[in-house]
């Protein structure tokens, strides 16, 4: 893609969703990249050019630039950090016992990389981590006895989402480099340059995205603890913001208003915004529940009281258990009955089903005795490990198969695909005509016209809503 000449040798260690996205796109934006994983299968599953995630563009990139060697996956760590001037982090960070991140594959790698630090290298941390991280890692290589002139311990978070993880990195809202030296600093923007000059949006083969020459990414220089917090405290806010209107969904169920009328009033005001207002389920994924989770350790440790992020966990369980209420209250007894359901990934487009709020609820409808038939695009491979098929858990081949003769539908992830169902072919379908939609993909009145009893969060309810107007009273 962009020229060679300012091209930089990267090493990538991890390639897991951040690792993988961020080896293919900085391949794009013209660096040479080694990707190190200690899976060797893995290693040689990517080397033989096989994908192992969902994410659009992807596929397309790897193969771009697989062919010309600018990409390489690697096991030999030693030889990559030896090869390489900069030497991104992007191993898992998974959550402990406590709450807090679990560090040790962090520590490994930097011990790793230390053993081999001949010349002058940038380490990046890409991975989520808690503030403090990075004088971890420092300390950790100067134990191995690397002189402090030899290198730099910087932070760079990444906030891709999935699904649109390529998009994201190539048009990002911001940039956000944490560097306590200018050396340092100076190489991280300079990897970054083909973005934050637009160079890279006037190629003609560029993944289209929101940016452009004329408005390219911004770039934010701080200290690595700044960098460190931003990265967690997005997280946090963002989950604060789905927990929000989730409970505003509930109040607005509560008095037969709807909460999509009053998302958008509140986004319409820019200090608001109207994105991350969607109720629904509550969040999953591998990011909000464990970071925040790992935030509010953060805080505790340092004596500062953020119970906030307690309670934004405990209404994102509550969610989930209100769903299922919500269920059961429509069918009466949920023992022997039938469910389709439409959704098994943590959210749309991806087929991620770690902490996925769809896995959860039909946990629950298992155990109150229904069986379940379920279908999801993407994520069906995966849910089998977690899920067993059985005669109560089922896989069907497409919505309809899910939805035949069951004695409801339920919707629990926003794939796009489940928005544009045909309603007609459906309500012939379904045993009884009724719809409980934990991600609002559809107007209930529309659906009401329909014939079908339609549920979904936050929303009145035109079929329940004359029994409920005569049993709800204002305190
Ligand atoms: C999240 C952040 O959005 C990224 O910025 C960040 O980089 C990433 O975590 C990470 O730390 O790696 P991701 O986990 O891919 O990205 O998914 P999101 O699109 O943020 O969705 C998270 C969950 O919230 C999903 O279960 C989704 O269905 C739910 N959600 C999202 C809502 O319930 N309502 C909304 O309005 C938005």
């Amino acid at each position: 893609m962009s020229e060679m000449n300012d091209s930089i040798l990267i090493t990538v260690v991890g390639s897991g969703y951040v690792g993988l996205v961020a080896s293919a796109c900085f391949a794009e934006i013209g660096h040479r990249v080694l990707c190190v994983d200690n899976d060797e299968a893995k290693v040689e599953m990517l080397n033989a050019g096989r994908v192992p995630i969902h994410e659009e563009f992807l596929p397309e990139l790897l193969e771009r630039h697989g062919g010309t060697g600018r990409i390489q996956f690697t096991t030999d760590l030693s030889q990559a950090t030896q090869a390489s001037q900069a030497i991104f982090i992007a191993v898992g960070t998974p959550q402990s016992e406590t709450g807090n991140a679990d560090l040790s594959y962090v520590d490994a790698v930097a011990c790793e990389i230390a053993r081999s630090i001949r010349s002058y290298k940038v380490i990046v941390e890409k991975s989520t981590v808690p503030v403090y991280t990075n004088d971890w890692i420092r300390r950790a290589i100067e134990r191995n006895g690397v002189s402090r002139s030899l290198f730099d311990v910087t932070s760079n978070p990444e906030f891709l989402r999935e699904g649109t993880a390529v998009r994201d990195f190539l048009h990002p809202d911001r940039i956000v480099l944490g560097a306590d030296s200018e050396g340092a600093a100076a190489l991280l923007a300079s990897i970054y340059a083909p973005l934050t000059t637009g160079s890279y949006y006037e190629n003609p083969n560029a993944i289209p995205g929101s940016r452009s020459v004329a408005d390219p990414p911004p770039i934010l220089q701080t200290s690595t603890k700044a960098a460190e917090i931003i990265k967690h405290a997005s997280n946090a806010f963002l989950a604060m913001k789905i927990s929000f209107i989730n409970v505003i969904a509930n109040l607005c169920e509560s008095v037969d208003a709807d909460v999509q009328h009053v998302a958008r009033g509140m986004g319409l005001d820019q200090r608001i915004g109207g994105r991350f207002l969607s109720a629904g389920i509550g969040y999953g994924g591998s990011c909000f529940p464990k970071d925040v989770a790992a935030f509010r350790y953060v805080a505790q440790q340092l004596g500062i009281d953020f119970n906030l992020l307690s309670e934004v966990e405990k209404i994102n369980e509550r969610q989930k258990q209100q769903f299922f209420q919500k269920v059961r209250s429509a069918l009466w007894t949920l023992r022997s009955k039938r469910l389709g359901v439409l959704g098994l990934a943590f959210k749309g487009g991806t087929d991620d089903i770690r902490e996925s709020p769809a896995l959860e609820i039909i946990r629950m409808l298992l155990e109150a005795g229904a069986t379940v038939k379920a279908f999801d695009p993407a994520a069906m491979e995966r849910a089998k490990k977690e899920l067993e098929p059985g005669p109560a858990m089922q896989y069907a081949d497409g919505p309809y198969s899910a939805a035949d003769n069951a004695d409801a539908l339920l919707i629990l992830t926003d794939w796009a695909d489940f928005g544009r169902l045909d309603l007609e072919k459906l309500r012939y379908t379904l045993r009884y005509p009724i719809i409980i939609d934990g991600r609002n993909l559809y107007d209930p009145r529309q659906m009401q016209e329909l014939g079908f009893t339609y549920l979904s969060v936050g929303r009145p309810s035109p079929h329940i809503s004359v029994e409920a107007a005569s049993t709800k009273r204002w305190p």
